[in-house]
């Protein structure tokens, strides 16, 4: 029933007429508690698009995607992987901070977003794909990797492999948006990092960077 869909502006809108005009979307009940929209970040001729899930409290509040704890292993994982910061553009399937403050605390938790909420907030993730035109997705973790492939994804059975784009099909059903893309890599979502065991860590974090491996493969 609702989505993002009469917040997007004209199809020849670029990335800053895109950023404004999500600035103001209310296509889903999450913008009433977030502090604002995050939209994605990074160059337009960037060859490949990062898509996390949704912002954080840092994030929530700082109005760029992946500038909290989360960002900072994925810059490292990244420079690790040899993927230059300008090849990339980053984003999250939910443009909205969605969470919960348990009682009696002050903290602000972050609660996945439901495929309802994913499918909403999707139009802007079309439009950032015409925009941007990347030649592979990668999908940071279970929740990205569901919005792309739909429920049945699992990330740890379908990490590090290249894999067909399932051709979601943009605003006008011609999916033009997705003509280039070659593919979809999925991983775990480096936040899997700062939540492992000490133990276990660098291990996690390796995994994270040989998945990204693949993409710089195929970038050459
Ligand atoms: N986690 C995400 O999935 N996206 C962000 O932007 C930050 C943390
Ligand atoms: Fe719009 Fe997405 Fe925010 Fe929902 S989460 S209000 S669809 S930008």
């Amino acid at each position: 029933e609702h989505d993002a869909t009469p917040f997007l502006p004209g199809r020849r809108a670029r990335l800053p007429g895109l950023r404004k005009a999500a600035a103001g979307c209310r296509g889903c009940p999450l913008y009433r508690d977030a502090t604002q929209t995050v939209f994605g970040e990074g160059h337009t001729n960037a060859r490949v698009l990062l898509l996390g899930e949704q912002p954080g409290d840092q994030e929530d509040r700082q109005g760029k995607p992946f500038v909290g704890p989360a960002g900072r292993v994925l810059r490292r994982a990244l420079a690790d992987a040899g993927i230059e910061p300008d090849e990339v553009y980053v984003t999250n399937a939910v443009k909205h901070f969605k969470f919960t403050v348990p009682a009696g605390r002050k903290r602000r938790i972050h609660k996945a977003p439901t495929l309802r909420e994913m499918t909403a907030c999707r139009p802007w993730l079309m439009a950032e794909l015409r925009v941007v035109e990347p030649d592979v997705v990668v999908a940071l973790g279970g929740t990205a990797g569901k919005a792309l492939l739909g429920s049945g994804f699992r990330v740890t059975e379908q990490r590090g492999a290249l894999l067909p784009w399932p051709g979601l099909g943009d605003e006008d059903g011609t999916g033009g948006a997705e003509k280039g893309i070659s593919g979809l890599v999925a991983t775990i979502h480096p936040s899997a990092v700062l939540r492992a065991d000490d133990s276990d860590r660098t291990h996690v974090y390796d995994g994270l960077v040989a998945d990204l491996g693949i993409v710089a493969d195929l970038l050459g």
